[in-house]
C-alpha cells in the first residue's frame, strides 16, 4: 500500500492546531500492524486517529479493536473498521488516546470528553498506550485543567461533599462542579461528572488512591502508569517522549 493510496480521503484539517493533532495521529498510526488488538480512543486528536485508521483498514490493514466510549464507536463503524468486547479479546497490544494534560512522567489527566471509564478500562487493558496531542498540553504540574471525577447519580451531592474532604486531607484545594450543572452531562456509563478545579494536583499517587475510597466514586481522570509514550506535536514538529 503506498502513502497516497491510504492518505487520500483522510480528515483534511486546516486550523493549525488541528493538523499538529492529526500529525501527533498518523506518526502513533505508524505504530500499527496487521494482527493487532487496539484501544481506540475519545476526543478531537483521537478521531484523526481513528480516521487515519479507517483508510488503512479500507486499504488491507488486519486489525481489531475496542472503542473507547459511544462517539468513537460510531466513527469506527461509519469506516468499517472490526471491532471486538474487550472481554473477548482480554488484552489489546496497544491503545493510542488524547489527553487533557500530561507530564514529563507520562502521568495524565483525561476526562475532558467525558470517556475517562471506559478510557481507563481499555488503557488498564493494554499492553501499550501512547498519547497523541498537541503540545499544549504537557505541563510542568497537572493540574490547571480541572480533574474529572464520575460519580455514580445516587446522592451525587454527597459524594461531592466526600470527594471536598478527600482533596482537604490530600492536600489539595479548590472548586468542585458538576458538569454541566442544572443540566447535568450524563456519560455513556450513565454517571455524572464533577470537575475539580485544583490548579495543581498535590500529592497524586495518594489522592488517587483516596477518591477511590469515595463511595459514589466510579473513577477518576488521573491516568498513572498507563502511557508509555506520547507523541506531541508543536508548531517545530513532533516531539516524542518515551519509546514508542
Ligand atoms: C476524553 C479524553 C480526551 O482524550 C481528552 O479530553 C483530550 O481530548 P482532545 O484530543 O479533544 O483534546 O480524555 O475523555
Amino acid at each position: 500500500m503506498s502513502d497516497t493510496d491510504w492518505q487520500a480521503k483522510l480528515l483534511a484539517p486546516t486550523d493549525p492546531v488541528e493538523v499538529m493533532k492529526q500529525k501527533a495521529a498518523l506518526r502513533a498510526l505508524e505504530q500499527v500492524k496487521s494482527g493487532m488488538k487496539l484501544g481506540l480512543g475519545t476526543g478531537s486528536t483521537a478521531r484523526y486517529f481513528v480516521d487515519g485508521l479507517g483508510a488503512k483498514v479500507a486499504h488491507g490493514l488486519q486489525v481489531i479493536c475496542v472503542p473507547t466510549s459511544e462517539a468513537t464507536r460510531a466513527q469506527a463503524e461509519s469506516l468499517n473498521i472490526p471491532l471486538a468486547e474487550l472481554g473477548d479479546l482480554q488484552r489489546l497490544d496497544l491503545t493510542v488516546d488524547g489527553a487533557d494534560e500530561m507530564d514529563a512522567h507520562l502521568r495524565l489527566v483525561k476526562g475532558g470528553g467525558g470517556a475517562l471509564l471506559r478510557e481507563k478500562i481499555v488503557a488498564a487493558a493494554s499492553n501499550a498506550m501512547i498519547v497523541i496531542a498537541d503540545d499544549s498540553k504537557l505541563v510542568d504540574n497537572l493540574g490547571a485543567f480541572a480533574l474529572p471525577v464520575e460519580v455514580n447519580m445516587f446522592a451525587h451531592q454527597a459524594t461531592a461533599q466526600a470527594i471536598a474532604d478527600v482533596l482537604h486531607q490530600t492536600g489539595n484545594a479548590g472548586d468542585i462542579t458538576l458538569r454541566g450543572g442544572a443540566d447535568a452531562f450524563v456519560t455513556d456509563g450513565g454517571h455524572y461528572i464533577y470537575d475539580c478545579d485544583l490548579g495543581r494536583v498535590n500529592n497524586i499517587e495518594q489522592l488517587a488512591s483516596a477518591l477511590l475510597n469515595v463511595p459514589g466514586v466510579v473513577e477518576h481522570g488521573l491516568f498513572l502508569g498507563y502511557a508509555t509514550a506520547a507523541v506531541l506535536a508543536g508548531s517545530d514538529g513532533l516531539q516524542e517522549v518515551g519509546k514508542l
